[in-house]
């Protein structure tokens, strides 16, 4: 294993709500190309059953490359939601939420709460099962805020029992009745005890999460043999920040964006500010970045926004 940076390693787009819509992650496939991967919001699976039609159309794009995931507690439910799902063949890959913490979440036993009930977990896990296409999970470090290696363990070893083999870790505890804001800085992030599930899950995939931000988290993740890593908020901010981070050569932002552009034309709920919520991310350290967002923020049309982006030398 290269224990340097390498074009094999992998990056992926954490599911955020409000912020990973299908505008950015199609940026983002289109910037990094095979480099990453994307994943939907969070979509309940009562969503799923009882408004397909807009739901899907809503959240994906006809080219879609993102994984969906999906949050449920009823075995039953999880079925129908999977029964659907496995209609729509633009959807390739499902990813379960055993990590959200927010209040509404909560009540409605999903996320985080539902792991307080291994057995329903395995329950709704084995419905899951029944996709055709890839599985995934993306789970928190621990339950509570005292490190408890035992949650983690024994959720790697339920997943690996069912033939779950890729698992997303947010490296950082999750607590119940802790608000979702406190719920991703409270929890101290505990590399050390991720690396440990590392190496005693060898034939898991393990993705760490969590504040992959800077330079020295990356070293450190790689020197332990990771190749593979979950990005949120620094996406968010900043699409282009692997490349500051000298870490991922972006190779043709102009004819990226042309793609880009070409993809989301046609799409039924075109929406002009998310479309400018997601190229304001690659524009953060471009010089002039102050007057190119304001020359953007007045566009009213993707045409004369589209000409804008592709004609002028903004990177140049
Ligand atoms: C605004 C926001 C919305 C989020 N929504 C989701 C979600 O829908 N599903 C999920 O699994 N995690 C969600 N998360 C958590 C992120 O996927 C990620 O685990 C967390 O932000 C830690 O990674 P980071 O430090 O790289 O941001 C959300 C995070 C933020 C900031």
């Amino acid at each position: 294993m290269n224990k340097t940076i390498n074009s094999n390693m992998k990056y992926y787009l954490a599911p955020m709500m409000g912020y990973t819509d299908c505008y950015l992650r199609n940026l983002a496939e289109k910037l990094y190309g095979d480099s990453i991967q994307t994943f939907s919001e969070m979509i309940v699976d009562k969503a799923i059953i009882h408004n397909e039609i807009n739901i899907i159309q809503k959240h994906f794009l006809k080219n879609n490359k993102s994984a969906i995931q999906i949050a449920g507690s009823d075995p039953q439910e999880i079925t129908q939601a999977i029964n659907i799902i496995n209609k729509i063949e633009l959807i390739q890959h499902v990813n379960f939420n055993l990590g959200c913490p927010s209040s509404r979440v909560q009540e409605n036993m999903l996320g985080l709460a539902l792991t307080q009930n291994q057995d329903l977990v395995k329950k709704c896990l084995e419905k899951i099962m029944e996709f055709k296409g890839d599985i995934s999970v993306k789970c928190r470090l621990g339950l509570g805020l005292e490190e408890d290696k035992n949650y983690i363990f024994s959720y790697l070893n339920l997943f690996s029992n069912l033939g779950i083999k890729e698992v997303f870790v947010h490296c950082r505890n999750g607590v119940l009745n802790l608000d979702t804001k406190k719920n991703r800085t409270i929890p101290k992030i505990n590399y050390n005890l991720f690396l440990e599930c590392k190496k005693n899950f060898p034939k898991l995939k393990l993705i760490p999460n969590g504040e992959i931000d800077n330079k020295e988290t990356f070293d450190l993740l790689i020197e332990n043999d990771v190749s593979d890593f979950m990005i949120g908020r620094q996406f968010a901010k900043d699409l282009t920040f692997l490349e500051k981070l000298s870490i991922y050569k972006i190779k043709d932002k102009q004819i990226s964006i042309g793609k880009f552009f070409n993809e989301i034309k046609d799409y039924k709920f075109l929406n002009l500010n998310l479309i400018k919520k997601s190229l304001f991310t690659i524009l953060t350290n471009i010089p002039n970045a102050k007057n190119v967002r304001n020359n953007i923020s007045k566009f009213q049309d993707i045409d004369s926004l589209e000409e804008y982006f592709v004609d002028s030398k903004i990177w140049n």
